[in-house]
């Protein structure tokens, strides 16, 4: 990893391919400077043979297998290349280069499998097993990040915000008995299933795909549902899948955070809180890993998303005591009510 790499060691990794520049050196001779990263940082890098050469093999964004001498260059690190080949993509573990869930994704994943079986109603149970008996959407859903940035912006995040999701609605179904749980875990499962689609992680960093920008994953998913009813031969009307098409299309709460539909049953309601729920602690718990190590409970930056700071908890693993209590932070930045919204994070 780029973080480990010292001065004098012979270096041999892939490293995503952040800029490339072809220089001339004072002499007149060719050169290609690169940064290379991956997700513990990014290094300095220079192409002094062969570089025209080398340099036409690759492009800005590539992963690519290098290999380096470590030298120090005033005052720095730098890797000086010798060979750079493309990598193969499919052998290529995003999490070498994005941020992992630290959730046991073993278990998340036993937590949706359990959630699939449990599923008795017979359209509902055709219609998961249906999608999730395509090896590349379980190899998709298990990886994806379940946002660009704001919440579960990580490699796992789709799958662990979706366990979490499935534990939070059985705590829910324990105290409502009424409510129908084999809808909600099939939501829970397929509500964000469009997410697959809507980002890429395969290379950093976590991105739109055009498809996700033009159509977002709740347009995303509803195509998937549907195209595994026609698969099925279910009907366009079945009462199972409008409902549950009602969940995924209202889940986000709102029209302006890109629900066509507000949530009109109670478990579209229900549905829509735990995910709300989720995604906000998630957010939360972004924002104490920001403030680093704190012995004292103290304030988050302002919060344009949510109009206020946070005043959050010590960081460290010995409880602090809330005491000294920090004045209250400055005036509330001037600007129109923004409304938090944490499903769209494409915004500037
Ligand atoms: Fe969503
Ligand atoms: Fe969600």
């Amino acid at each position: 990893m780029v973080n480990e790499i010292a001065p004098g060691q012979k270096v041999e990794g892939l490293f995503c391919v952040s800029s490339k520049a072809l220089r001339t050196t004072k002499a007149g001779s060719p050169f290609v400077s690169l940064t290379l990263s991956d997700k513990s940082g990014q290094i300095e890098a220079r192409i002094w043979d062969n570089a025209n050469e080398l340099a036409q093999g690759f492009e800005k964004g590539d992963i690519v297998l290098v290999e380096a001498e470590a030298v120090e260059f005033n005052g720095q690190c730098q890797l000086k290349v010798m060979k750079v080949d493309l990598a193969d993509e499919v052998a290529v573990d995003p999490a070498h280069f994005l941020p992992v869930s630290s959730c046991d994704l073993e278990r998340a994943w036993r937590t949706c499998k359990e959630a699939m079986k449990e599923v008795k109603d017979v359209t509902l149970s055709m219609l998961l097993r249906e999608i999730f008996g395509d090896k590349k959407i379980i190899h998709a859903f298990r990886h994806a990040p379940a946002a660009k940035k704001m919440h579960h912006a990580y490699i796992g995040g789709l799958l662990e915000h979706t366990a979490n999701l499935i534990d939070l609605t059985r705590l829910v179904l324990k105290k409502y008995h009424h409510l129908q749980s084999d809808l909600l875990l099939s939501a829970c499962l397929l509500h964000d299933l469009g997410k697959i689609k809507e980002l890429s992680w395969q290379r950093p960093p976590i991105e739109y795909t055009d498809e996700g920008r033009l159509l977002g994953h709740i347009g995303i998913g509803i195509e998937m549902i549907e195209r595994a009813c026609v698969a099925l031969g279910i009907d366009a009307g079945n009462e199972r899948i409008l409902a549950l098409k009602h969940i995924v299309l209202s889940h986000h709460g709102q029209k302006e955070f890109g629900s066509p539909v507000l949530p009109m049953t109670e478990e579209a309601m229900v549905f829509h809180m735990l995910d709300d729920l989720d995604a906000k602690l998630n957010f939360l718990s972004g924002l104490k890993e920001m403030r680093g190590e704190h012995e004292d409970w103290g304030w988050s930056d302002y919060q344009h998303l949510f109009e206020r700071y946070f005043f959050l908890p010590p960081t460290k693993k010995d409880n602090g005591v809330l005491e000294n209590m920090p004045t209250n932070p400055k005036e509330k930045a001037d600007g129109g009510p923004i409304q938090p919204s944490l499903w769209r994070d494409d915004e500037p």
